[in-house]
């Protein structure tokens, strides 16, 4: 069901010129912030009640945990094409798969997860320094959206920017722990070109000329951005979430999670599916990008994060964005007679202040943005365009 409200939302954006990130008006948050790690230290017995989820969100905290399926593994080093076969399975069936023989440095994730520990156990204090505003994201924050009175999530975070590099400021990324800024550098370097293989093999897999998807996405002038999420333990779990439903908004997003803590849910039909982290694989989604370039061939999957009682859970997500201001609709190649393009062209910039303002909400943006219900043309005028 398509909401007026974000349909709206979406035309409105639509109609704009995109304006430099930041000079939008979502200049401060609408309540003053309260960080979660401050509640959870605290020791409550219970939650504060705008940390409640309505009871159609609280998590199923036994999903998946009885043997069901869970989304796939694939090795970059099969020797059938880099995995291309189990990618595009992957992306029709789920969304998500598990990489394995990836080639990033065990040392290095290890290293990149111990500043990020050491950042969150710094003193409140020492954080504040860091403190962000929904203008640009950028820094440690404790929610999303802007919306006066919203239930929010269970999770602290630090958000950067890497690429494109007239927005990367590392004078904003932490000071300590030392080496914090040179080990995000090194990480998101690896990433990016963990990143680049993952287009080509997406682009192969979907069916396009390899280098189809990468040039869709501004070649070199691609944007990536690094959120470290940190989910404190919680005295009620079954309340809450760690993060609300969403679909994330770009092209890939590569997710390092604890192996050790599980928390990740994926949605596969009307179930939430747990995901049983691979010890030294990493966690690949396609965004809305994604599904919008291929004509929703693939789809960008729906997840959410619950949280638990007992431990703490810390997870890098690293987001590989396309250039953001050019207009991005599906990919000639797979728009057909009987298979119309389903969006319109919308640059990234336009699409992402509807996360930024309304924070998570489901597949609601992606949905606003369709042009048709199902992929059978229906003979009424499309409800967005751009
Ligand atoms: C995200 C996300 C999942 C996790 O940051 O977009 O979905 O396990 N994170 O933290
Ligand atoms: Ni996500």
């Amino acid at each position: 069901m398509v909401d007026q409200q974000l349909i709206r939302f979406t035309l409105d954006r639509a109609r704009v010129k995109p304006e430099p990130m930041g000079s939008v008006q979502l200049v401060d948050w609408p309540e003053p912030v309260v960080r979660v790690q401050t509640l959870s230290e605290n020791g409550l017995a219970t939650i504060p009640a705008h940390y409640i989820k309505p009871h159609a969100d609280r998590p199923s905290l036994s999903a998946g945990l009885d043997g069901a399926a869970s989304i796939p593994v694939v090795d970059l080093e099969d020797s059938d094409g880099g995995g291309a076969a189990a990618v595009a399975e992957a992306c029709r069936e789920w969304g998500f798969f598990q990489v394995v023989n990836h080639g990033v440095d065990r040392g290095l994730v290890e290293r990149a997860v111990e500043v990020w520990r050491a950042f969150f156990r710094l003193p409140l204090e020492e954080k504040q320094a860091y403190a962000n505003s929904p203008a640009t994201y950028e820094g440690y924050g404790s929610r999303l959206g802007v919306d006066k009175g919203a239930i929010l999530d269970w999770g602290d975070y630090f958000f950067l920017h890497l690429l494109p590099e007239k927005l990367k400021s590392p004078e904003k990324w932490p000071a300590m722990p030392t080496h914090c800024r040179q080990t995000v550098q090194e990480y998101g370097d690896e990433l990016l070109k963990l990143c680049k293989r993952l287009m080509k093999l997406l682009s192969i897999s979907s069916g396009l000329d390899v280098d189809r998807l990468p040039e869709a996405f501004g070649g070199d002038d691609v944007g990536a951005t690094l959120r470290v999420n940190y989910y404190p333990k919680c005295p009620q779990p079954e309340l809450a979430l760690g993060l609300s439903a969403h679909s994330d908004p770009g092209g890939i997003t590569v997710l390092l999670a604890d192996d050790a803590v599980k928390g990740l849910q994926v949605r596969k039909g009307d179930r939430w599916v747990t995901v049983q982290p691979v010890p030294g694989a990493f966690i690949v989604n396609v965004g809305d990008q994604i599904q919008i370039l291929t004509n929703a061939i693939y789809k960008s999957v729906e997840h959410r994060v619950v949280v638990n009682a007992e431990k703490e859970r810390l997870s890098l997500a690293f987001f590989y964005n396309p250039k953001s201001d050019m207009a991005m609709g599906p990919v000639a190649e797979l728009v057909t007679a009987d298979r119309p393009a389903m969006y319109p062209a919308m640059t990234f910039d336009e699409y992402r202040l509807f996360i930024r303002s309304k924070g998570p909400k489901g597949k609601s943006q992606v949905k606003s943005h369709q042009k048709y219900d199902s992929l059978r043309p229906i003979m009424q005028p499309p409800c967005v365009r751009a």
